[in-house]
């Protein structure tokens, strides 16, 4: 069988440049950057009281079926209620909501209660017991699958039940533009909010991008 040589990305002609610069070991850490940071809503069922913890080290792990994780200390107050009610619900925020992202991470549900006092909306789930953040506007409906003891965080495994956007999101075609969200991302201890887009899945083979890019 032949093969087609391989015709990589289309780059314009630049300068000669001196290359990328030289490398230094760094000690060994979650660097991955960047990250979502999310709230998670727990509880408000089965006597443990609704609660909102900020949550960095989450991630996407299976397309089918739709599933999630997120690893949490079980020093946390929120780690119980997710052991025992085995639900949540990952909140996306804009970036308005960064103060509240950041307060939920320093504040605790033993001390505090985090709804009433950020005056964040809960608002009644479709799957789960535990509420939704009406101002948030993506939220995933989460059940716990599997958990898994890794070190300092356990790692809860769920499955996406059902997603709620916001009807603002949708345009009159009735697709999700999630770029209007306004979403934020967590990179190496900061807040930081997204920059325009560069391009769409694909858009390095699809035919015409090249001399798109050309025209300007
Ligand atoms: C940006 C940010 C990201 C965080 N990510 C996590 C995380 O992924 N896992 C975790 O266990 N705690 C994380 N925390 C810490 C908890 O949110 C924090 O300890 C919170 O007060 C716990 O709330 P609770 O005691 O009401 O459950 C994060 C805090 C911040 C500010």
């Amino acid at each position: 069988m032949t093969r087609k040589p391989a015709s990589g990305p289309r780059r314009r002609k630049a300068p000669a440049a001196p290359g990328p610069p030289p490398k230094r070991a760094w000690k060994p850490g979650n660097l991955l950057a960047p990250v979502p940071v999310v709230l998670v809503s727990c509880g408000g069922s089965r006597g443990f009281p609704a609660n909102l913890i900020t949550i960095a080290w989450v991630g996407t792990v299976c397309s089918e079926p739709p599933m999630l994780g997120i690893a949490v200390r079980p020093e946390r107050f929120s780690y119980p209620i997710l052991r025992k009610t085995g639900e949540f619900v990952v909140n996306l925020p804009g970036r308005e909501l960064a103060r509240h992202v950041d307060w939920c991470g320093v504040k605790s549900g033993r001390d505090v209660d985090k709804f009433r006092e950020t005056g964040l909306t809960p608002l009644p789930a479709t799957r789960v017991s535990c509420p939704l953040v009406a101002e948030c506007p993506v939220n995933l409906e989460c059940r716990v699958t599997k958990t898994l003891a890794l070190g300092s965080h356990t790692l809860f495994l769920a499955e996406i039940l059902a997603v709620q956007v916001s009807a603002a999101l949708l345009d009159a075609k009735g697709r999700l533009a999630l770029e209007n969200a306004g979403l934020m991302a967590y990179v190496h201890g900061e807040y930081a909010a997204l920059g325009p887009t560069i391009g769409r899945f694909g858009f390095s083979v699809r035919k015409g991008t090249a001399a798109r890019r050309k025209r300007g």
